[in-house]
Parts: C-alpha cells; structure tokens; sequence
C-alpha cells in the first residue's frame, strides 16, 4: 500500500501481524475474566481508538463502550504532568465493572489520574489494558493488569499512537526519524 508516512519512520517497533496475534491473546484473556460480567469498556481517546476497535472485536463480550478524551502531552514528546479532560464520560459508571483501554502507559500520569476519577465516580472495579508499556518512564506508580508490548524508551507512533496529531493511521508501530521532530 502506499504511503505518504513511511519514508518518516526510522523503524518498526511491532509489526502488523505482530499486533494482530497479541490482540487476539489479549481478547481471549479478557473473555475469561468478565465473562457473565457485562464490563464496560473505557477508551482513552484518542490515542487507543484503533486499539478498543481491534480489541473489543477480540473480546465477543456482552459489553459496553465509553470514551473518555485527555491530553497531556501538549505536542511534546514528553508528559507535562497535567492531565486535562477534553471529553468527558457521557453515562454514570457507578457500580461498572470497567476495563480502561489505553495505548501506553508511558509516565503514569494519565492512569494515576483516570483510576482516582473513576474510583470517585463509584466504578465498582477497574481493570487497566494497555497495548504497549514503557516502564523505564514510569513516574506515579501505575501498573497494568494486562499489557501487549513492554517496549524501550524510544518515542513511538502508529496503531493511534501519534507525533503533534499525526502518524495515527500508520498500522504498526513505529520509531520517527529523528528529523521529524527537528523540522517541526
Ligand atoms: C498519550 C497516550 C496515553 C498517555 C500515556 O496520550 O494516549 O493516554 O499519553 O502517557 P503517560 O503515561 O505519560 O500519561 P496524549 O496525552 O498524547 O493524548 P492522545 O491520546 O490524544 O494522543
């Protein structure tokens, strides 16, 4: 396929079949775990967009989706410690069983404040998913239940994950060129 991004990327991190194999995994282990009980799905947008989609289909759960939208990466490379919430939940979630689905856990900012949020609006459990991990940036104590890739510290983009709001439809996941940071 052509592609206008792919002369950007210095290498792959995770292959397309690689994600898809590991997806199917993940979705199996979630079945296991909620099955009979009607978890609700929790997409951190936008980052984990491509991943929810892929995962829930690898999960034929009885289940529901919300989303919920923050930033706090402010078209750096590095997190500024503020979260902020652009979108927020549009149901009450109280007494949910919900499965938090992120596509890294990279400092731990985003997760440390999103499980207190939930927690205070009653969520019964919170189960934290994330396609990739990068532990070496950890800053809050945040740990996932689940995770498809441990990866080294190196900027990543594609699968949703982007640099300053592209790369987002690159279908694996992949490490820019240094360039493309110098020339933004
Ligand atoms: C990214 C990613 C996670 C968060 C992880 O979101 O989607 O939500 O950073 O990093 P952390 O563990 O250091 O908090 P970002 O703020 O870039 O917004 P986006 O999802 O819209 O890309």
């Amino acid at each position: 396929m052509r592609s206008e991004m792919e002369k950007d990327i210095l290498k792959v991190l995770v292959t397309e079949e690689e994600l898809k194999q590991r997806v199917t995994e993940m979705g199996a282990e979630l079945y296991e775990k909620f099955e009979g009980k009607n978890p609700l799905f929790l997409g951190v947008l936008k980052g984990s967009f491509v991943f929810v989609a892929d995962l829930m289909r690898a999960c034929q759960l009885k289940s529901n989706i919300e989303f919920i939208a923050v930033s706090s990466y402010e078209n750096a490379t590095e997190s500024s410690g503020r979260v902020r919430i652009n979108y927020d939940l549009q149901q009450d979630i109280t007494g949910r069983h919900l499965v938090i689905v992120e596509d890294i856990l990279d400092s731990g900012n985003t997760l440390a404040f999103l499980k207190q949020y939930f927690l205070a609006k009653g969520a019964a459990s919170i189960t934290i998913v994330t396609l990739l991990d990068k532990p070496a940036r950890r800053e809050k104590a945040v740990t996932a239940d689940l995770a498809g890739f441990t990866i080294p510290d190196e900027f990543v983009v594609g699968y949703g994950l982007d640099y300053a709001q592209r790369y987002r439809n690159v279908p694996y996941i992949g490490v820019l060129k240094p360039e493309v940071y110098s020339n933004h």
